[in-house]
């Protein structure tokens, strides 16, 4: 079987399933939208830099690769060792709770905008 065969039979990735660059924009947007704006987010929010640019780009990249999409982050930054890069901050129930709470709200948005 040739590459592009087997490239064609392979599964869809999560990342072309939601819809690409496109859709993985607005998710990560919606995520720092809501650590933005909702009070209850902000122990996370003041744990993030006050300009959040930098983390926006950074979690787009890493979750491109992580969804089976062009591996942006290990290309530009290596290995994501992302328990490593988290040992700085002090994360607890509080903190994972908050973070999951506005990736719920991103992913949420994202399938209610989609119809
Ligand atoms: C458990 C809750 C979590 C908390 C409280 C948290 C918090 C943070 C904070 C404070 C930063 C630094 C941001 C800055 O420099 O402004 C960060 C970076 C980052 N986080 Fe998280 N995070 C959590 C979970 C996650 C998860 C589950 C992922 C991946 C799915 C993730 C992906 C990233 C990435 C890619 C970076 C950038 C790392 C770098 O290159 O510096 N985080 N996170």
């Amino acid at each position: 079987m040739s590459e592009r065969e087997d490239k064609d039979r392979r599964p869809p990735s999560t990342y072309e399933l939601i819809g690409g660059d496109e859709a993985l924009r607005r998710l990560v947007d919606n995520f720092y939208d809501e650590m933005e704006t909702n009070l209850k987010a902000k122990i996370i929010r003041a744990l993030h830099d006050k300009d959040l640019r930098s983390s926006y780009e950074k979690l787009f990249m890493f979750l491109s690769g992580c969804m089976g999409g062009p591996e942006r982050y290990i290309a530009a930054f290596g290995h994501p060792r992302l328990r490593a890069r988290h040992l700085p901050f002090p994360i607890g129930e509080q903190e994972r709770d908050q973070w999951l709470m506005c990736m719920q709200v991103a992913l949420d948005k994202l399938v209610i905008d989609s119809f």
